[in-house]
């Protein structure tokens, strides 16, 4: 059996494909303001601003590309069940080949009603030549059609999910997140007392006191090649 890895992913993870972080300098939030773009206040609001401001990270998606750490990761399925649970909205996981990415915090590419975001009967993909969602546009329940993303202050659905998935795993790797968001942050408190957790980041982040991290400080392309080193000398992580 080939042994169970966790894998919490963040914006961090996407940087060297081109997309600005949140909370780092000139991060997302120092432009736009979160109450404006990333609450249901704020869509109340001004929805047209929210979806131009999702319209044109979806365009920039689309342009971009997987970056060796995505890469890495998808060719670690190889000789390790993984599971990513990722707090990004791009699909570069995907692109890059990997089989199993839980989305926390929602999908770019993908539109949802406004009434029910979660309502799976109107969570729809956008096609490439139609990649924004236009003013008054509606989903399929009549409801204002809207960005498929988690906002601050919504539940976050697939949390659940994710817990049982680090649960169950051999290792937890944590790449590339401030850890300053919670649901997701305490994601690393399901991890079995006994199993290693490493973190791959190339600037501090806080981590629980009661469990030892084996910090990687690096940006995610070589920070994952290197984890894949350290992986090789877990006694606890050869399959069986
Ligand atoms: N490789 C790896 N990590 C990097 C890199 C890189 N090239 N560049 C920056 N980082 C690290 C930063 O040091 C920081 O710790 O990525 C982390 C990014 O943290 P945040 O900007 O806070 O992003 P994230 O943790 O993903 O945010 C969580 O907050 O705003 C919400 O919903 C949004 O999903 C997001 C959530």
């Amino acid at each position: 059996m080939k042994p169970k890895l966790a894998l919490l992913t963040g914006a961090g993870m996407s940087a060297e494909s081109g997309f600005s972080t949140f909370r780092d300098k000139g991060g997302l939030w120092e432009t736009h303001p979160v109450e404006q773009v990333a609450t249901p206040e704020g869509w109340r609001a001004d929805p047209e601003l929210v979806n131009n401001f999702y319209n044109g990270l979806r365009r920039q998606l689309v342009d971009a590309a997987p970056n060796a750490g995505h890469r890495l990761l998808a060719e670690m399925e190889r000789d390790y069940e993984m599971t990513i649970i990722t707090q990004n909205v791009d699909d570069l996981h995907e692109r890059a080949g990997s089989t199993h990415v839980i989305h926390l915090h929602g999908e770019l590419m993908k539109a949802c009603s406004s009434t029910d975001p979660a309502d799976p009967r109107h969570i729809v993909t956008l096609p490439l030549d139609h990649l924004d969602i236009r003013p008054g546009e509606r989903a399929g329940d009549g409801s204002l059609l809207r960005p498929f993303i988690v906002w601050f202050g919504e539940p976050v659905p697939l949390i659940g999910t994710a817990a049982e998935v680090v649960s169950a795993a051999d290792a937890l790797i944590v790449i590339g997140t401030s850890l300053a968001v919670y649901p997701a942050a305490g994601l690393i408190h399901a991890a079995r007392p006994d199993v290693p957790i490493f973190l791959i980041d190339p600037n501090e982040v806080g981590t629980p006191r009661d469990r030892h991290v084996h910090v990687i400080r690096d940006v995610a392309s070589r920070g994952v090649a290197t984890l894949i080193e350290a992986l090789r000398q877990q006694p606890s992580l050869h399959s069986s």
